[in-house]
């Protein structure tokens, strides 16, 4: 869970700073700050038109054309067959699929693992559901992945659910096929549900390309794997995702919300098909990787060393002070250079250390902003090796 007092903290100098008039350069939030393509947005106004979409969507799992899209451009990207009818799911955003899966499978003294650090939601909901958590740590030296082995027994024997996410939030690592291929082997042993969380799933540079999970043969019988519209079309604000692969676990998802939700408005499914049968998003992404590079080369510049993401929009970054921790690291850099990180110990223990920096900044149309951000850093004496450079 995040230190609610570390956020208040951090948003209240947040606040005071602009409120005197400071320019600051906010790199917390991970939103894309480019609009939805035009495309899109013609095409909500076309199906908004349309009176069949102002009413109820009764489908079971979701509006037809949403869910024929999303199969097929699961079957183009990743060279995976999914049947439409039977193994896919209309999400309201991946975040509340996600959450409700929990409550579709977690009873009270249940067990769910969870990556640490991770994005919150999948303990957060396990632990409202009345269950408990088995946070695995995800560890620099294993390339931010868990090792299956050092999860005790008596943990996987009672586990229902087994999350991940990859490319990753908060560390921009990506998963392997191997890794993938282990953990199909290891929720099939231990009969656990794989969670895999893709919502940064073609959010990737330099030509790179994401595995997925359910490209491991009989992935179907024991994985689900969640999708999203958001990061991937700068569509956050629409609210659509969809998650596919098990049809147990499509079912059960799809049964729980339907007692909950009704949906999301059609003519949204609609403009959602379009963007994934016909929009290439790749400026945007374009963008995401010049200001990684801006980024990540100006901070090893001036002797802060990082890494590049392949994916996902985050740098992962080492607090470069041995005298700091995360929260102190981000509350000074806040104060002496006007720029917002978020501490890593927001996403779980194993995040202290390191900080999050988002490529997702608004305002900033060529990069310029991340290398005026690299010049108030070298500037503000925080980082030792740069004092004096
Ligand atoms: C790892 C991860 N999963 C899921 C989501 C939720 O995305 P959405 O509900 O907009 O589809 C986010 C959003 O930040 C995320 O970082």
């Amino acid at each position: 869970m995040i230190p609610p007092y570390l956020f208040a903290e951090i948003s209240r100098i947040k606040n005071e700073a602009i409120a005197s008039g400071a320019d600051i350069i906010d790199l917390g939030i991970g939103d894309p700050d480019l609009p939805t393509p035009q495309p899109v947005i013609d095409a909500l106004c076309k199906s908004a038109q349309k009176p069949t979409t102002h009413r109820y969507d009764e489908t079971p799992r979701g509006w037809t054309s949403f869910l024929e899209a999303a199969a097929s451009w699961y079957g183009k990207e990743f060279g995976v067959n999914v049947d439409a009818a039977t193994e896919v799911v209309q999400l309201i955003g991946s975040k509340e699929g996600l959450a409700h899966l929990a409550w579709a499978y977690i009873d009270p003294g249940d067990l769910a693992i969870v990556p640490n650090p991770g994005y919150t939601v999948y303990k957060v909901n396990t632990l409202m559901a009345g269950g408990d958590v088995f946070e695995v740590p995800l560890r620099e030296s294993n390339g931010y992945l868990p090792i299956l082995a050092d999860i005790p027994t008596d943990v996987a024997k009672k586990a229902k659910l087994f999350y991940v996410c990859y490319p990753n939030n908060p560390t921009g690592a990506i998963a392997t096929s191997e890794f993938y291929a282990d953990l199909v082997r290891y929720c099939r042993e231990y009969d656990i549900l794989l969670v895999n969380d893709m919502a940064y799933a073609t959010v990737a540079y330099d030509g790179y390309k994401n595995p997925t999970v359910l490209q491991v043969q009989g992935a179907k019988d024991v994985a689900i794997e969640f999708h999203s519209l958001s990061k991937m079309y700068n569509m956050t604000g629409w609210r659509l995702g969809f998650a596919l692969g098990n049809t147990n676990a499509v079912n059960n998802l799809q049964k729980l919300k339907s007692n909950i939700d009704s949906k999301a408005f059609p003519a949204i499914a609609e403009a959602g098909a379009h963007a994934l049968t016909e929009v290439d998003n790749k400026h945007t992404i374009e963008m995401y990787q010049r200001r990684r590079d801006l980024l990540c080369d100006g901070l090893n510049d001036i002797g802060w060393k990082v890494q590049k993401p392949k994916s996902a929009f985050y740098v992962w970054a080492r607090v470069p002070r041995s005298d700091m921790s995360s929260a102190e690291f981000a509350g000074e850099i806040l104060k002496k250079a006007n720029i917002v990180m978020i501490p890593g110990n927001g996403y779980g223990t194993e995040g202290e250390g390191y900080v999050r920096m988002s490529l997702t900044l608004m305002g900033d149309t060529d990069g310029s902003r991340f290398q005026e951000a690299v010049r108030r850093i070298k500037e503000s004496g925080l980082v030792p090796q740069a004092v004096g450079v």
